[in-house]
């Protein structure tokens, strides 16, 4: 685990401040949680913070092509502002108001919490779109919450994005890849349509820059815009800057006074402790993922039963939040808790900014999260754990000033804080893999990516090695355009190019039926249920075949159709029944835009002999290859020697076959211990993702075994034979 102390040495959880000192401040007041039940909504919402600013920001909006609002988070900007727009008649006329998230999660809350305010069913008046889920109603739908990545992809049918009068960017601050593309991209489609207005919300640290991005003040107008009628006076080019007070509370920041390489025992010592106090509030822990907050809620669901024969007046409950949980689960952590109880939400920073959690008095800071880096010399990820940056702590410390004055742990020394946590975090864009984003840019007609205005420019080895992936996928023509048709098809498809590069294969070969549900499967959070990983493993050992995960699949998605898509079936198997429901729903989606696309369709296994059985399978097997064969790995002859505790000792090493010396070659590969071939040790294989975690080692998952034979037969572009006499080598 990472930590600012070396393996071994754990100090003992102190902070440098007593807590006692604050107990007149926070102490006192009733319960808070059932403010909410008690007053109207509409009284609730006047008496936001952003209420008080209602007349000017719709004067902003009116007068300026760009807006830029500021606010702590809590002031009203996403629930508000929309519905301030539309009161004001921006969705006259048929248009709608959009506002992005970058998250999932945030896009269906914020819209449901919206629709609740208008008093209109979710889906009506205000709807949300996430890919493959769009709950929206054409002509009635006035407002739509949707992620960045959805509104990107509706620019694809409707460039000048002509069904909003209104784009609001919501969390721009945090620059996530599509936020990034979104914000040069409207730069470019207000150029086009001076009518357009756009809204940015941005937490302060990066709102003149957004700003001064958005200023083409000085900017000759192009020559097409003359010819375009104008609508009343053309608002000012130069943005706006507006910002809310909040209506938060102080938070008192403590540190630890020695280092600890153990926070998940800190944060559970330090909520205990927090318990201990007797004192009203929820608390707000955040860790840096799923397996974390599992058992830090497990750890604390102990410490609860134990605490239960104390005279406390609250009784813990502990309830994990992360991106993968089940949507159900997800909602369930926003429901205030009941009286007598004292929620700890024990997160990701999925809580950072993007959802609202009511009645938190108490932030555990661990100041770490994992941080997805992308290496454009291997192509491989990593996601590592890494300590946040100082913004991103302030808005976590935020957390707690909500309904009173907070308090904010961080489980780090103040000087290690000072000294160890740079000042912002990297965007997005700037550590991703970026041939989605290439593809999509240049669908859209942006041909020459290195020009095109970026917030902050992308790495140019992270280009290149871009648009090297979508030339060897056939996407990219020589020139570097658009290839026709596999490139404009894999654009069409809102899938990775390899996922859409297979699809498109498999439609050649015969065998969409089957690698249409791979796809799908590939795109679900996860198809087996939470459990031990001796019973997961005896689950997954039913469908397991040799040829790896993705064929595997193919036989969890047809027993459970042959169960009739039973939930029954899918609990007595450790299947997530929800993620197979929704499989489903996405491959019916996939399957009518392969219709749309005109491309056949057809099934390589449905009703061969078991004679013919083997080559069927083959056939699908090299149609995945296809869209994956860049990433195709070799067993060498070593083996890994010292692995993490959980593991056993002797996997097998793999080297990616494509290097040709330096970072790439160096990389050592093995297959995670959750894929079905873990304990298999096939030649070759091809990986869907691969990514390093914190032992150092490069994870293989969603595995496939093939013959090496394909590669060239498959990418000859790529791939060639080399003779086996090494004399006779280069
Ligand atoms: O966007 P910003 O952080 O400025 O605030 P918001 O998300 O619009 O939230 C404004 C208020 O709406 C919050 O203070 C909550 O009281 C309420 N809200 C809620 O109760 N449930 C939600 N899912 C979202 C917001
Ligand atoms: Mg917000």
């Amino acid at each position: 685990m990472a930590g600012f102390l070396r393996p071994g040495e754990r100090a003992p959880v102190a902070f440098g401040l007593s807590f006692d000192s604050d107990r007149g401040e926070a102490g006192g007041a009733a319960p808070v949680y059932n403010k909410n039940e008690r007053l109207a909504l509409a009284e609730q919402r006047r008496r936001l913070p952003i209420y008080a600013h209602r007349t000017e920001l719709l004067y902003l909006v009116e007068t300026h092509a760009t807006t830029v609002v500021v606010g702590e988070t809590g002031s009203g900007k996403t629930t508000q502002l929309p519905q301030y727009l539309h009161e004001a008649g921006w969705t006259q006329g048929g248009k709608l108001v959009a506002c992005t998230q970058p998250r999932r999660v945030a896009a269906m809350t914020v819209a449901a919490r919206v629709a609740e305010e208008m008093g209109c069913r979710l889906g009506q008046e205000v709807g949300y779109a996430i890919r493959f889920e769009d709950v929206s109603t054409p002509g009635v739908t006035k407002i739509r919450f949707c992620t960045d990545g959805v509104l990107l992809r509706e620019m694809m049918s409707d460039p000048l994005l002509l069904k909003y009068s209104v784009v609001m960017v919501d969390e721009a601050h945090e620059r996530s890849l599509a936020t990034d593309m979104l914000l040069g991209l409207l730069k470019k489609v207000q150029r086009r349509r001076p009518d357009l207005r756009v809204v940015i919300s941005s937490a302060t640290i990066e709102a003149e820059k957004m700003a001064r991005f958005f200023d083409t003040s000085n900017v000759r107008r192009p020559r097409a815009h003359a010819e375009l009628p104008a609508e009343g006076a053309a608002p000012s080019r130069s943005p706006a800057l507006m910002s809310v007070e909040g209506r938060t509370h102080s938070v008192q920041v403590h540190y630890l006074e020695a280092p600890t390489n153990d926070y998940l025992t800190a944060a559970v010592e330090a909520a205990v402790a927090i318990h201990r106090e007797d004192l009203p509030g929820d608390i707000l822990i955040f860790l840096t993922g799923q397996d974390e907050c599992e058992t830090v809620v497990r750890l604390l669901e102990d410490e609860g039963r134990r605490l239960q024969r104390s005279k406390l007046k609250w009784r813990l409950k502990p309830v994990a939040l992360y991106a993968g949980l089940p949507a159900a689960h997800q909602l369930g952590v926003f429901e205030p808790a009941p009286r007598g109880v004292r929620k700890v939400v024990v997160a990701t920073n999925i809580a950072e900014t993007s959802v609202t959690l009511e009645g938190i008095v108490y932030v555990v800071d661990s100041c770490f999260a994992k941080q997805r880096c992308y290496n454009p010399l291997t192509g491989l990820e990593s996601l590592l754990i890494a300590p946040i940056s100082k913004a991103s702590a302030a808005q976590r410390a935020g957390r707690a000033g909500r309904v009173r004055p907070g308090h904010c742990f961080r489980l780090c020394t103040e000087e290690d804080y000072e000294s160890k946590l740079p000042a912002t975090t990297v965007p997005e864009m700037q550590r991703s893999d970026l041939s989605g984003a290439v593809l999509q840019l240049k669908s859209l007609g942006v041909d020459n990516i290195m020009t095109f205005e970026w917030l902050a420019p992308p790495p140019a080895e992270t280009m290149i090695r871009a648009l090297e992936t979508l030339h060897a996928l056939g996407a990219l023509d020589l020139d570097a355009r658009l290839s026709r048709p596999v490139g404009t098809q894999v654009a069409d498809l809102p899938l990775d190019p390899p996922l859409a590069r297979m699809l498109l294969a498999s439609s050649e070969l015969g065998c969409t039926a089957e690698v249409l549900t791979v796809v799908a499967m590939l795109s679900v959070q996860s198809v087996w249920a939470p459990g031990g990983k001796r019973e997961v493993d005896e689950a997954k050992a039913r469908f397991s075949v040799a040829e790896g995960d993705l064929i595997s699949y193919l036989n969890v998605w047809k027993a459970w159709g042959e169960s009739g898509r039973s939930k029954k079936w899918a609990v007595a198997h450790r299947v997530m029944h929800r993620s197979m429901l929704r499989a489903a729903d996405i491959r019916e989606q996939l399957q009518a835009h392969l219709r749309r696309l005109g491309l056949r369709q057809g099934s390589a296994l449905e009703g061969v002999s078991l004679l013919d059985h083997a080559e069927a399978l083959t056939t699908v097997r090299k149609a995945l290859a296809a869209g994956m064969f860049i990433n195709a790995a070799k067993l060498t002859e070593e083996l890994a020697v010292k692995l993490s505790d959980q593991q056993d000792m002797g996997a097998s090493v793999y080297r990616l076959v494509r290097s040709a010396g330096g970072d790439a070659a160096a990389a050592k590969l093995r297959i995670h211990h959750s894929s079905v071939l873990f304990r298999c040790r096939p030649q070759w294989v091809l990986f869907y993702a691969a990514e390093q975690n914190d032992s150092g080692w490069y994870e293989m998952r969603d595995v496939l075994a093939i013959e090496s034979a394909w590669l060239t037969e498959l990418a000859p572009h790529m791939y060639r034979l080399v003779p086996l006499n090494p004399q006779l080598r280069r």
